[in-house]
């Protein structure tokens, strides 16, 4: 982390765990356990439904609660989706887009993923968009993993001004570690955010690329959360496992915050 550039933010991804009806108690469970500093911002990204009770629940907490996807569109007849608008109605303040488990299951190109980013970014709605970006292992086996992510990163951000860029925090989550409880090691993950705000630098300046929150994920939990967080590129976390638990995420955040 670079504290004097960046401020470090980790997010939970619950993925498609929890209920509404355990929101209450999942932030009863961490308010006593939460860093009593602004040092850091903490995120809990929450399958739509409980997206209500969750931002009831953490009121008053320095917990910012996001969503794990958005729709492209505005509004009209899209079934089954939800438009950045009505998330930002209901105090949604940040948005996963292009996680590797909907690029894999749900058919998420880049394309998608750039419109999602800029539905989000929209004036309108200016919900911050956590960009996942990752390697599988065979790409990383055969040598190709700076050019898949250089690819990603230029393909989410196609068409954004700096001043956008400047709104989007970046994930770099590698495939094979995601679940799998195989963490890349401290080097492997400062390797490709460093590599990520360099490119961001290539393709905007250099004060674009130094006010980029750039996180790791895959996983991180309580254990090896600190040397991950210690490497100067990782600027906090996309944590999911760990985020299930108060008492597992509240050392991570705290660890951010250098308590
Ligand atoms: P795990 O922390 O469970 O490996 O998940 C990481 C992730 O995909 C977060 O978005």
């Amino acid at each position: 982390m670079n504290k004097k550039y960046r401020k470090p933010i980790i997010a939970g991804n619950w993925k498609m765990n929890m209920l509404a009806s355990q929101t209450k108690d999942f932030a009863d469970e961490l308010k006593p356990l939460l860093p009593k500093t602004r040092g850091c911002e903490s995120v809990v990204c929450a399958p739509y439904p409980l997206i209500p009770s969750l931002v009831k629940a953490v009121k008053g907490m320095r917990v910012a609660v996001g969503a794990q996807d958005v729709s492209v569109h505005d509004k009209g007849a899209y079934t089954g989706e939800v438009s950045a608008a009505m998330l930002k109605d209901l105090g949604v303040k940040y948005c996963i887009v292009g996680h590797s488990e909907r690029r894999a299951y749900h058919g998420e190109t880049d394309e998608l993923v750039n419109a999602k980013t800029k539905a989000l970014l929209a004036p309108e709605v200016e919900i911050t968009p956590i960009i996942c970006v990752g390697e599988t292992l065979d790409q990383r086996e055969k040598g190709i993993t700076m050019e898949w992510i250089a690819m990603q990163v230029k393909c989410a951000l196609n068409g954004l001004t700096d001043a956008e860029v400047r709104r989007c925090v970046i994930a770099y989550e590698p495939v094979w570690a995601i679940g799998t409880g195989k963490t890349a090691t401290a080097e492997q993950a400062q390797e490709v955010c460093e590599f990520i705000r360099a490119t961001v630098r290539k393709l905007y300046d250099a004060k674009t690329a130094r006010a980029l929150p750039v996180l790791y994920g895959g996983s991180m939990n309580a254990k090896n959360c600190a040397e991950l967080l210690a490497c100067p590129d990782i600027d906090g976390g996309l944590i999911g496992g760990a985020s299930l638990k108060p008492a597992d995420f509240s050392v991570i955040i705290n660890a951010a915050c250098g308590e």
